[in-house]
């Protein structure tokens, strides 16, 4: 005991001086990042700035527990805004807790994930000299150097939008822009060299694509554009002078001065020049490749028209008789506000909308043909949804051009075509100005933040835990279980007294007491399922997990129901069901304390790998029965909805408690006791098929489903896929064992292929066997096919009587 104590006290000290040691603060300058260490998403001061002191390179929020690695200019815009240059992860952000930059020492650079094993970004560099520091220089350029000199990466290879002077653009980048004004991730609009040597903009979505600078009416060397600059390069020096091997020439508005510039692909699709103008604090535009802004394609959607508006500069509309997709954002375009007859039976009009174009999309191209040829030409063609006609001044005729696809849409008084609309005859062809065109403003809601939902685990992320720590904590820490148990083993004797007693210690708590119990919410121990949680210690020294709710619904239920229905959840008393203790409802807090669990969740521990196959028997029974009871012999209104490992928690002997039942009733908005819950609840991955259709029924078979996700988890050792949001059946867990079984024609040699081979214990095959086939059951696509909660534990009971 005097061993282990001496050996913690040192395990302490040795825990409150690693933090100095490890960080880039204390032993090196500000702006480089020394091997082995650091950046942390948690410390507000953990940043990389450049020696001028203009560029800083950190995590940027970009939504609510939501950032970027990101670099932008250390002085805010006269607005308080920051201008971003470069991102890392513009399309993955990671968690505000836990995530971290980490120079390790092989000389990789990796973005970590607060719940994830793998990085989530990473430069896979390479250095044997173990001299590489990572550095953010006066022109902006982040890079990983060695002593001798090598620079192994650099951001000014791998660009997001933005290009800063002197950084060059090559065959082997290209610039993508932003979704939007506030989301930073990558958008429809990109910048390259093609295949033929020349800089181009391209738009691109899900369905269609196209160039539209330079302009595709002319050809190349039309534009001034050179085809044989095979080098591919392009840049432009601080002066505000452009160069491109294509012969893509310019100059800035303000060339010859020296502001601090950049050249930027904005999310609209146009690639514009800027210029700080640091008394006002506001980026003016110097040049821009395009300036009626209209013929950037895409940038107003299908079925839409774009106007140059000199003020706003594009001017959205929707067809007439169409209305907008999303309020929000014009690229999803408009739909029409009418029903379409099936084709060919059916009457049609032709709504004539004049000085309009559709640019792109002809089915034919039919010189000198009168328009009523070409109104039959687009009557008799099914997907014919409208044509341009146009008269020929030089060649004496008109010219038809049948559409299939309306996009690219433009209107402008220096056009002289016209479009024919086709519309059911019984639409009312009232045209006669703009004053059926609605213009729509964009809806925003001004609030740049996105909700992540993220569950992550506290421990699985530590990787700089070195051996010895590792041995001092073990040592220590079993001595505090050791008390704890006994502490927990005398109180749940007292507990045994009597029913009652139990129902009654359950308490309304203060705020303030819960506040002080968490030390003011200090020691977060998980995240996820409606809340955060967090570690506390009551004033008669329980310990406790405080959960505080995201409380949206802000108390729309009366606080008499809140307490009905939460002292229903307190009064359940099972050993598989974690309890809980009390509550806390003061205006828009809404906190549940429950017991605390010393070895976390089951995920954790899985991750980690220290459960031998009797303790994953053991946790699959005590899952299963505590499900049961919640399924079966209780209340039959509390399903639970989000089983899996996260929501599975371990006591100091591994025994398991389910957590976070009856919150996904308790959170319900209406509050209506019948199982019309909101679709689609639950984590990804384990949810039941039924949550992807709305006319089936939500029944505790959902529950049954995810349960068998969690063991052949278990069993396999591999996470069930997350991407099969569509119900596919790729990637899941059972269909992966399934086609191993089928693959084995009838032998037993599958087991071993698909059990964990890395996990401790020896195993019985037949038995093995059997448990993945319970499994299996429960993971059946149709929900009558799965047995109910308690046939689960009966078969399991048997298995383990056959033992
Ligand atoms: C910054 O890095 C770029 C690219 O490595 C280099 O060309 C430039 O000279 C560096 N600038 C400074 C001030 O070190
Ligand atoms: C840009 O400016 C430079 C020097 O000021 C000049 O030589 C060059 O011709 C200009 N280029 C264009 C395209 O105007
Ligand atoms: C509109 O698009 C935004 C962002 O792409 C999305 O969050 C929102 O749910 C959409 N709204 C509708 C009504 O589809
Ligand atoms: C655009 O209009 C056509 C014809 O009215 C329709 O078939 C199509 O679905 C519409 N596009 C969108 C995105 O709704
Ligand atoms: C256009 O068509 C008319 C009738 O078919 C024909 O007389 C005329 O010569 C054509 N014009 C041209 C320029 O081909
Ligand atoms: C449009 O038509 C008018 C006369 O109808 C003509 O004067 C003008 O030049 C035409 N514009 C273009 C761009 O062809
Ligand atoms: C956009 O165009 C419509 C139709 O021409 C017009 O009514 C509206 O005022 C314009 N909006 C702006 C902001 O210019
Ligand atoms: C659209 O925005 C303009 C400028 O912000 C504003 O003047 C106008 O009232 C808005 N129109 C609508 C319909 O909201
Ligand atoms: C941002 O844009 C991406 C890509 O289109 C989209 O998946 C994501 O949902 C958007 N985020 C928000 C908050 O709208």
């Amino acid at each position: 005991m005097a061993l282990s104590y001496l050996l913690s006290v040192i395990g302490l000290i040795f825990i409150s001086i690693t933090p100095l040691i490890s960080s880039s603060s204390f032993s090196s300058p500000p702006f480089a990042l020394k091997l082995g260490s650091s950046l942390s998403v948690e410390k507000k001061d953990d940043f990389l700035i450049s020696p001028n002191s203009l560029y800083t390179a950190g995590f940027y929020i970009v939504g609510e527990n939501a950032y970027c690695f990101s670099i932008w200019l250390t002085k805010p815009l006269s607005d308080g805004s920051h201008t971003i240059l470069w991102m890392a992860n513009r399309d993955l952000p990671v968690n505000g807790k836990f995530s971290k930059l980490s120079l390790l020492k092989t000389g990789d650079l990796i973005l970590r994930d607060a719940y994830q094993r793998l990085p989530i970004w990473s430069t896979t560099t390479r250095d044997s000299t173990r001299t590489v520091l990572l550095r953010l220089n006066n022109s902006g350029n982040f890079f990983l150097q060695n002593r001798e000199g090598k620079v192994l990466w650099q951001s000014f290879d791998s660009p997001t939008n933005t290009l800063l002077p002197n950084q060059p653009l090559t065959k082997f980048a290209s610039l993508v822009s932003s979704r939007s004004q506030t989301n930073h991730s990558s958008g429809l609009f990109k910048l390259f060299f093609d295949n033929d040597n020349v800089v181009r903009l391209v738009y691109s979505d899900s369905k269609l694509t196209g160039i539209y600078w330079p302009n595709p009416e002319f050809r190349t060397w039309e534009s001034g554009r050179n085809v044989y600059g095979s080098r591919r390069i392009a840049s432009m020096d601080s002066s505000g002078h452009f160069i491109s091997t294509d012969d893509l020439f310019f100059n800035t508005s303000d060339a010859g001065d020296q502001p601090l510039r950049r050249l930027t692909i904005d999310f609209d699709g146009n690639f514009r020049a800027y210029s700080l103008d640091k008394s006002r604090g506001i980026w003016q535009v110097t040049w821009q490749a395009i300036s009626e802004t209209c013929k950037i394609h895409g940038s107003c959607g299908e079925n839409s028209t774009c106007s140059n508006d000199p003020i706003y500069g594009r001017n959205c509309s929707c067809l007439p008789n169409h209305k907008m997709i999303n309020r929000t954002d014009w690229s999803y375009g408009c739909e029409p506000e009418f029903k379409w007859a099936s084709c060919g039976n059916g009457e049609y009009n032709f709504l004539h909308l004049p000085h309009s174009d559709f640019w792109g999309y002809d089915s034919r191209y039919m010189p000198n043909t009168t328009l009523s040829a070409c109104k039959q030409e687009c009557i008799n063609s099914c997907s014919c949804k409208g044509f341009q006609y146009k008269h020929d001044w030089t060649k004496g005729f008109s010219i038809c051009y049948p559409k299939f696809l309306l996009v690219n849409g433009l209107r402008s008084a220096n056009f002289n075509g016209s479009m024919y609309l086709k519309v059911p005859k019984s639409i009312p062809l009232s045209l006669n100005s703009d004053r059926d065109f609605q213009g729509f403003n964009l809806t925003c809601s001004g609030k740049p933040t996105i909700q992540l939902d993220r569950d992550y685990d506290i421990n699985s992320q530590k990787e700089s835990i070195k051996y010895l720590m590792l041995i001092t904590y073990v040592f220590g820490a079993l001595e505090i279980i050791c008390i704890i148990c006994f502490f927990y083993g005398t109180r749940s004797r007292l507990n045994t007294e009597g029913y009652l007693q139990a129902a009654t210690g359950f308490k309304r708590f203060s705020y303030a007491e819960l506040k002080k119990a968490s030390k003011n919410f200090s020691e977060e121990i998980g995240r996820g399922g409606g809340g955060i949680v967090y570690k506390g210690v009551l004033s008669d020294n329980r310990v406790v997990a405080i959960k505080h709710l995201y409380n949206e619904s802000s108390n729309k239920k009366g606080e008499a129901e809140l307490l009905a229905e939460i002292s229903t959840l307190g009064r359940l008393n099972h050993m598989n069901l974690i309890e809980i203790w009390g509550y806390c409802a003061e205006g828009k807090h809404m906190l549940l304390v429950y017991e605390y669990m010393e070895n976390g969740s089951l995920s954790q521990n899985l991750q980690s790998n220290k459960l031998d196959w009797d303790k994953r028997l053991d946790i699959a029974l005590g899952t299963a029965k505590g499900l049961a009871y919640l399924h079966e012999e209780c209340l039959e209104w509390i399903l639970h909805c989000d089983v899996k490992p996260h929501n599975i928690l371990l006591d100091c002997d591994y025994r398991p408690k389910v957590a976070d039942f009856g919150l996904s009733k308790l959170l319900d908005r209406n509050g209506t006791r019948d199982l019309e819950f909101t679709r689609a609840r639950g984590t990804r991955g384990y949810m039941a098929p039924e949550w992807l259709f709305v006319n089936l029924p939500i029944t505790s078979k959902v529950d049954v489903y995810s349960y068998g996700v969690v063991m052949l988890e278990m069993i396999t050792g591999r996470r069930p896929a997350c991407a099969n949001q569509s119900g596919g059946s790729e990637g899941r867990l059972d269909s992966w064992v399934g086609e191993k079984i089928a693959a084995a024609g009838g032998k037993n040699d599958w087991i071993q292929e698909v059990v964990d081979s890395t996990v401790d214990g020896n195993y019985n095959i037949s038995i093995m066997g059997t448990l993945i086939k319970v499994a299996l059951r429960c993971c059946e696509e149709a929900k009558d096919a799965r047995p109910t909660m308690s046939e689960v534990v009966d078969m399991l009971l048997h298995l383990e009587e056959d033992e």
